[in-house]
């Protein structure tokens, strides 16, 4: 798409970028966006920052540490300057939406900055920087989020394409700075997104996962998420597994969990971010249930579809979280039997309501919570997977290197094993693995076969 305004092609054309990306699915989606931009510029990617002659940081805010691993990077890269004095570095994503200011003044190496609704922006504001020699930012929450079209992102993953569908959260987490970062929801309308899913499985993907920091809350029109992940699904053979993520529990309802039930290529996958197990602390970050109603939710979804994988996302140590708390949120995750566990240390964010609270479980306490609630996991987890053993699992390969394949089956899991050499194993194949060793993360196994069609690609 060319850019608008003045161009960027007299003054960086053939030249080379680079990206580094921090956070979530959202934030890598938005550099396949951000990339498609430049690569529509004629610039070309590179895989190490020394050779670039643009930079973008993609940011992100949930955790403190994020924001210093920003002023990290650009002190890493500013030195870059001095070889190649046309270097430009831009920073996007949560962070600069949130501290431009903080930005512009910490790290004069910056000279662009682009809002989460501003990507758009970032080859017009690059080609008026280079141009005019000085910093330019975009930080305009109100911008159309959905103005980059389809076709010019640049997908990084060759088996799994990312398609956004929700931007922004309109949920009120106390402790949580996204809707402070994103704004409010807004959805894009059902034929665009089938329009984008079709025209991914053209390009030969057969995996698609659906997008927003709160994806089942989609709403357009009639049209909800349960609607929408129907159409989705039917619009065409060609799709083997639709996944989506972050849901939250508020929107699952007997609708929803139907869903698992009733459409076969929606992969039996769910993460659904609990926080915690103790209905005090739910209370307090607002999260809308108790430990008691999240349980009766994974039991509907268990009720569809019963081999359902789920993971979650909790937080230890928030504002005035006792032990007890705590032994409650590790017997919820005892009682949830989840496949996988997201564990984060609380940190204050700024603008967020639970900022307000003292911060009052030590570091220490913190971080041993943590290890504590990793190693109940890890321990369930290798519980789990010895279940595999001798199964064979369809595995969708993402990569393959010196002879050793990694994919994904329908449930998510991670599965490694020897590729045969032959163009009939290759990324985007399906492939039936036997399971001969489980470890708490991951599986390995022996290649048996692939499995029916062809890869169009291939
Ligand atoms: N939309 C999702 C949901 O329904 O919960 C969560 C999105 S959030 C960007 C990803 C995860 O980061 C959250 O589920 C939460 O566990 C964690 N997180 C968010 N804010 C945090 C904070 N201030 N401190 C620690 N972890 C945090
Ligand atoms: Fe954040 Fe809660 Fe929304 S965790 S993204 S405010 S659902």
């Amino acid at each position: 798409m060319p850019s608008r305004g003045r161009s960027l092609v007299p003054t960086v054309a053939k030249r080379r970028y680079f990206i580094e990306t921090f956070g979530c699915q959202m934030n890598v989606n938005d550099s396949e966006k951000a990339a498609g931009l430049l690569e529509a510029e004629g610039l070309e990617r590179v895989e190490s920052a020394g050779g670039a002659d643009v930079i973008f940081v993609n940011t992100c805010a949930v955790r403190e540490r994020a924001a210093e691993k920003l002023f990290h990077a650009v002190g890493r890269y500013k030195t870059l300057k001095s070889q190649n004095p046309a270097l430009k570095i831009a920073v996007g994503g949560c962070v600069a939406q949130l501290q431009g200011k903080e930005i512009m003044e910490r790290a004069p190496a910056v000279d662009v900055l682009v809002g989460t609704h501003n990507l758009r922006d970032l080859p017009r504001l690059l080609g008026e920087s280079a141009e005019s020699g000085d910093r330019r930012s975009a930080l305009d929450r109100e911008a159309d989020a959905f103005g980059i079209p389809a076709d010019v992102v640049s997908h990084s993953s060759r088996t799994r394409a990312y398609v956004t569908v929700v931007e922004g959260c309109n949920h009120v987490c106390s402790f949580c700075v996204v809707p402070r970062t994103r704004g409010k929801e807004v959805c894009r309308s059902p034929e665009s997104i089938v329009h984008e899913v079709r025209s991914l499985l053209d390009r030969g993907y057969h995996e698609v996962m659906l997008l927003g920091q709160t994806v089942n809350a989609y709403r357009f029109g009639n049209v909800d998420f349960p609607d929408l992940l129907r159409q989705v699904h039917d619009a065409d053979e060609r799709l083997w597994r639709l996944r989506f993520t972050t849901s939250h529990p508020e929107h699952v309802d007997e609708k929803f969990a139907r869903c698992f039930g009733e459409l076969p290529r929606l992969a039996p996958y769910l993460h659904l971010p609990v926080q915690s197990g103790a209905d005090g602390i739910l209370a307090d970050m607002r999260r809308g249930y108790t430990a008691g109603e999240y349980l009766e939710k994974l039991a509907l979804l268990r009720s569809h579809r019963t081999d359902l994988a789920l993971t979650a996302d909790v937080i230890v140590g928030y504002p005035g979280e006792t032990d007890e708390d705590f032994d409650a949120t590790c017997r919820l995750v005892r009682e949830a039997n989840y496949d996988g566990l997201f564990v984060f240390l609380y940190s204050p964010r700024p603008g967020t309501t639970a900022i307000r609270r003292p911060d009052d479980v030590p570091e220490a306490e913190k971080k041993r919570r943590f290890k504590v609630l990793n190693e109940q996991q890890q321990r369930q987890q290798r519980l789990r997977h010895q279940n595999y053993l001798g199964r064979v699992e369809e595995v969708l390969i993402e990569d393959i290197a010196d002879g050793e394949a990694k994919g994904r089956t329908p449930h998510f899991r991670l599965v490694h094993f020897d590729a045969p050499s032959g163009p009939n194993v290759a990324p985007g194949a399906r492939v039936d693995v036997e399971v001969t060793e489980a470890f708490p993360n991951s599986l390995r196994g022996r290649f048996v076969e692939r499995v029916r069609e062809r890869d169009p690609r291939q």
